[in-house]
């Protein structure tokens, strides 16, 4: 293995897994995902958090390729989910003498997961670990994206070892710092790894970046995607965005439709809500569209319109999927409308409103339904739906580019 270096005596130990197709067993990962560890080499050996279990193997032979014979001493966990601590038990098989660093909620996932751990070393706030020339200082970011999960920051070259925090979808293609790399392919992966993993902890985010604002970061190495080392901005001004709700003119419409009838609803919404100037228009079938990427537009855009067919007196299953999903991750500050089909007892738009409710979103117009194909009655008031939707979003001041 090819080593890079962060700085003198500290490496970058990251797999590339481009065979599974869907992340947490849920989203799907086309362009892959990478698992990143990090090995510093001092008087004392540390690695930071390790890799998925499918890369053991290659794991424990790059780390013996840097350090030969020597003992790795302490295994620094941010954060124990099983994409991270994947390796942990083949690490302490190898090095039985080593320390597990990590806090007062680390341990008791580490019994669960793997083993009744020996050797721990309990850490909290501001406590530093000397390696010899260099020091670890850690902080506690719970929620971001478990309860355990903290940082890392390596006081003598600066860099913050972030876990979940700050990473991303996709693979490194060869290049891992974000200077090697065309960012551009990186925007929609860095967006969907924030809201398809750690959006439901916007408020925690936020507490962790303002925390972390002490700290005079000059690199963030995560646990997936690129290394952040000549434009820390790009990624903090994202999350910062993301993670406060800061949502952009623009509006989604997702529909369930058998038989093209909802579908056209939708249609006639998204026509009416273009003419009056937004252009910023996503309509999705829900059938078609994985939530992962539905998900992320709703995290962009201010206007939320979720049309739905009856199926066995209920939501369309697909749509339903995703108000689930929608529910479970409470995005805020969103305007909302609701429309829907049925054929006889209906039961669609009966649950749109139910969703209308938990969620409390701003309501624009009253819900519209329709019997079978779409009639001019029906229209007029899509469209009266569509301007109520265009009027509130007019209203909105022009976005920051970031
Ligand atoms: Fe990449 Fe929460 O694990």
């Amino acid at each position: 293995m090819l080593q890079v270096n962060l700085a003198e005596d500290i490496y970058y130990l990251g797999f590339n897994d481009r065979r599974t197709h869907l992340f947490e067993n849920i989203w799907p990962i086309p362009h892959g995902v990478s698992y990143n560890s990090y090995l510093i080499v001092d008087e004392k050996i540390a690695l930071v958090d390790t890799v998925e279990r499918a890369f053991i193997d290659d794991y424990l032979d790059a780390i013996e390729e840097i350090i030969g014979d020597r003992e790795v001493d302490y295994l620094i966990i941010n954060h124990m989910e099983p994409d991270h601590s994947g390796a942990l038990k083949a690490i302490v098989h190898r090095y039985p003498n080593i320390t597990l660093v990590g806090n007062k909620k680390t341990f008791g996932f580490v019994e669960s997961y793997y083993m009744k751990p020996e050797n721990i070393h309990m850490v909290h706030d501001d406590h530093v670990l000397d390696l010899g020339k260099h020091k670890l200082q850690f902080q506690m970011i719970p929620m971001v994206h478990w309860p355990e999960t903290m940082v890392t920051f390596e006081e003598t070259n600066q860099i913050l070892f972030s876990g979940d925090a700050f990473g991303s979808y996709g693979t490194m293609d060869g290049g891992i710092f974000d200077d090697e790399i065309n960012l551009d392919f990186y925007e929609v992966e860095v967006m969907r790894y924030f809201t398809n993993i750690v959006g439901k902890y916007c408020p925690h985010t936020q507490r962790a970046i303002k925390k972390l604002a002490g700290l005079d970061i000059k690199m963030i190495a995560a646990t997936h995607g690129p290394i952040w080392r000549s434009d820390l901005n790009w990624i903090l001004k994202r999350y910062n965005k993301w993670s406060s709700y800061d949502l952009d003119q623009g509006v989604v419409i997702v529909y369930g439709s058998m038989y093209g009838n909802t579908k056209k609803m939708a249609e006639t919404i998204a026509r009416q809500i273009a003419v009056r100037g937004i252009k910023n228009i996503r309509v999705y079938d829900a059938s078609k569209t994985h939530s992962s990427y539905i998900i992320n537009d709703i995290f962009k855009y201010k206007g939320f319109i979720v049309g739905s067919a009856a199926y066995n007196n209920a939501m369309f299953p697909n749509v339903e999927t995703l108000l689930t999903t929608i529910e479970h991750m409470a995005p805020k500050d969103h305007l909302l409308g609701i429309f829907g089909n049925y054929s006889w007892n209906g039961g669609g738009v009966k649950n749109l409103k139910t969703f209308a409710e938990k969620i409390k979103w701003d309501m624009v117009y009253e819900p519209i339904e329709e019997k079978g194909n779409m009639k001019v009655q029906t229209q007029e008031e899509l469209i009266k739906l569509a301007d109520a939707m265009a009027d509130k979003l007019l209203e909105m001041p022009a976005p920051e580019k970031i």
